[in-house]
């Protein structure tokens, strides 16, 4: 990745959301104020949205919480943690680090340049405005335990916010956090590599916060924790740390005991729990309803046939029309 310093100071000037003349701006970083404009640009390209005002000088439009990793870092919590702000995918960054982590390492960035759900799917990563944050964790249970990982790390999430005073969050089997029925947040699992009867995973998460409501490219409802907070999104770098958190203990809960503590959270924040759905496999589409999940991390679905258990990285699940 490019050398984002100039850009990254120019932001932290503007991040109180005021006004800041070119010649200020340009005296900061010590360039012309033709410089500053095109360094304005590349931030723009961000999905920033910085305006000028003749005279007054440039503006966000919106001030800007930043990560500080000062802040992000639980106290007594030693494992590593990267703050890039600008990166191609936090997941991405972690595979290629391969198994040289230490299980529990996390990174974390401001903005994505190609940042990925489901099936090589795109997620929609504008500068400051969400979190995107990813954790290579090493699980002894070995590869048969990662298909709970998605669903251990939701439920984590979820009573996280809660205890933030969050409320209404729910989730979506098997890897996304609803509100309302729209998208809020999506988990995606990615394995990086086997050692002894160890799996090597990486699991990353993108929380929408406060992105503007105009963002395009997003094939679907979505929402972020403005709208279900109602305007009064919690600190990013305490949200983050808070996860953080969350995951470390609930991951050590799953190695520790499996799913079983974990059905029961997970079906009473499930968002299609009784609700009519369909479910995607391929060229395949099952209507039933939804029933909850088992201690393998299957949806149950009640069809024409009984109970059903489904599993496995292909399927999606859909609200009935
Ligand atoms: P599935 O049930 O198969 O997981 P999905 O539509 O949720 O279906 P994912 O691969 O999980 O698919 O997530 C990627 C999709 O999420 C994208 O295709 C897009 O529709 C949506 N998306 C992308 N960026 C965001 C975002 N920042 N917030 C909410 N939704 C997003
Ligand atoms: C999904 O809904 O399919 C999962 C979306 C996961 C997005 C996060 S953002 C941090 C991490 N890095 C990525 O490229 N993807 C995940």
């Amino acid at each position: 990745m490019r050398d984002h310093t100039t850009k990254l100071t120019l932001l932290k000037a503007l991040a109180d959301g005021e006004f800041h003349s070119g010649e200020a701006l340009g005296e900061l970083i010590g360039v012309s104020r033709a410089a500053i404009s095109k360094h304005i640009k590349g931030i723009q390209d961000w999905g920033l949205d910085i305006y000028r005002v003749q005279g007054k000088g440039y503006k966000l439009a919106q001030p800007l919480n930043m990560l500080d990793d000062s802040k992000l870092k639980a106290p007594g919590v030693d494992s590593s943690l990267e703050l890039i702000p600008i990166i191609s995918s936090t997941n991405q960054h972690l595979l290629d680090k391969g198994d040289s982590l230490e299980s529990g390492s996390v990174c974390i960035a401001e903005y994505q340049a190609a940042g990925r759900g489901r099936r090589g799917r795109e997620w929609v990563s504008p500068f400051g405005a969400n979190l995107y944050l990813s954790m290579y964790w090493r699980l002894d249970a070995g590869m048969a335990a990662a298909m709970g990982l998605s669903l251990v790390v939701g439920v984590a999430i979820v009573e996280a916010l809660e205890e933030m005073g969050v409320e209404g969050v729910k989730l979506k089997w098997p890897n996304d956090l609803y509100h309302n029925d729209k998208k809020l947040a999506g988990i995606l699992v990615e394995l990086s590599g086997q050692s002894g009867g160890a799996a090597n995973i990486v699991i990353g998460m993108g929380l929408n916060l406060s992105m503007d409501p105009s963002t395009s490219g997003i094939g679907q409802p979505w929402t972020s924790l403005k709208e279900v907070c109602e305007g009064q999104v919690p600190d990013r770098n305490e949200l983050a740390q808070a996860l953080i958190n969350a995951w470390y203990k609930a991951l050590d809960e799953y190695e520790l005991k499996g799913m079983t503590d974990f059905v029961g959270r997970w079906n009473r924040l499930d968002n299609f729990l009784g609700r009519s759905v369909r479910l995607i496999i391929g060229p395949r589409e099952i209507e039933g309803t939804v029933k909850g999940i088992n201690e393998q991390g299957a949806v149950l679905l009640e069809t024409e046939n009984g109970i059903e258990a489904y599993i496995g990285g292909e399927i999606s699940l859909r609200k009935a029309d």
